[in-house]
């Protein structure tokens, strides 16, 4: 296990992690479908967290048993209209909705003179942290369309810590979702999943909400794992 002096860099996932935009995917995608005759249930919402818009969309089609029922250019239609739905919702936001304990420990980590960055898989990560107000800490946004592969997959967490100039072992990736967790342990950084410990079992630790996300929490169970395999 990495030790906590070896960190030098935190990776953030944006949505569900430093604001709660999963609500948001959620509602729009919701639309979507009942539009195409989709049953909405927890699972299949939880499914799609971490997951890109035109995979989002298959698996929402799949879940309805139609996903041969649209050409290309339908659902790109389809897509193009939950976006248009999210980011009426998105431009709601205001500071006050960054997570509890978020600002603080973001200001604590440039502070502490750790390097930033950002690990999304949606393209509107830039406007909402514009809406959020903190556009100003993370400068290293992963361009999601460069990326081969999505989460799971370990890529867009090693493009962040190139991003910052750092190694993976020397960064903690911050996941609301499971697939985010996986991609995290995969690129071989510290996985620290926000959530429940039971959706998100291969993190190194869980914290149930953001408010208890602190660097001192971090340091804390980075030494005990450290201790314990000594
Ligand atoms: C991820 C969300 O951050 O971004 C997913 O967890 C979403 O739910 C994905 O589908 C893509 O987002 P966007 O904004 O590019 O459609
Ligand atoms: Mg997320």
């Amino acid at each position: 296990m990495t030790s906590f002096s070896d960190i030098k860099g935190f990776v953030f996932d944006l949505d569900g992690v430093i604001t709660d935009t999963a609500r948001f995917h959620s509602l729009a995608w919701r639309k979507v479908a009942d539009k195409v005759g989709a049953h909405w249930t927890a699972g299949l919402a939880e499914r799609l967290k971490g997951i890109s818009r035109m995979e989002s969309l298959d698996i929402i089609l799949q879940a309805a048993g139609k996903q041969d029922a649209y050409t290309e250019d339908e659902k790109v239609a389809l897509a193009t209209s939950k976006n248009a739905e999210y980011l009426r919702l998105v431009d709601t936001l205001t500071p006050d909705d960054i997570l509890p304990g978020i600002a603080d420990l973001v200001q604590s980590l440039d502070d502490g003179g750790y390097k930033l960055a950002i690990a999304s898989a949606s393209k509107n990560a830039p406007r909402v942290l514009q809406n959020l107000g903190i556009s100003q800490y993370f400068p290293n946004i992963v361009d999601p369309s460069t990326l081969k592969h999505g989460k799971p997959d370990p890529e867009i967490f090693i493009k962040a810590a190139e991003s910052i100039g750092l190694k993976p072992e020397q960064c903690v990736g911050v996941e609301d979702a499971a697939a985010g967790v996986q991609g995290i342990k995969a690129a071989g950084e510290v996985a620290v999943g926000i959530g429940d410990a039971d959706v998100l079992k291969q993190a190194d630790m869980v914290f149930p909400s953001t408010a208890e996300l602190t660097l001192s929490n971090v340091k804390a169970h980075m030494d005990k794992d450290v201790s314990a395999v000594k």
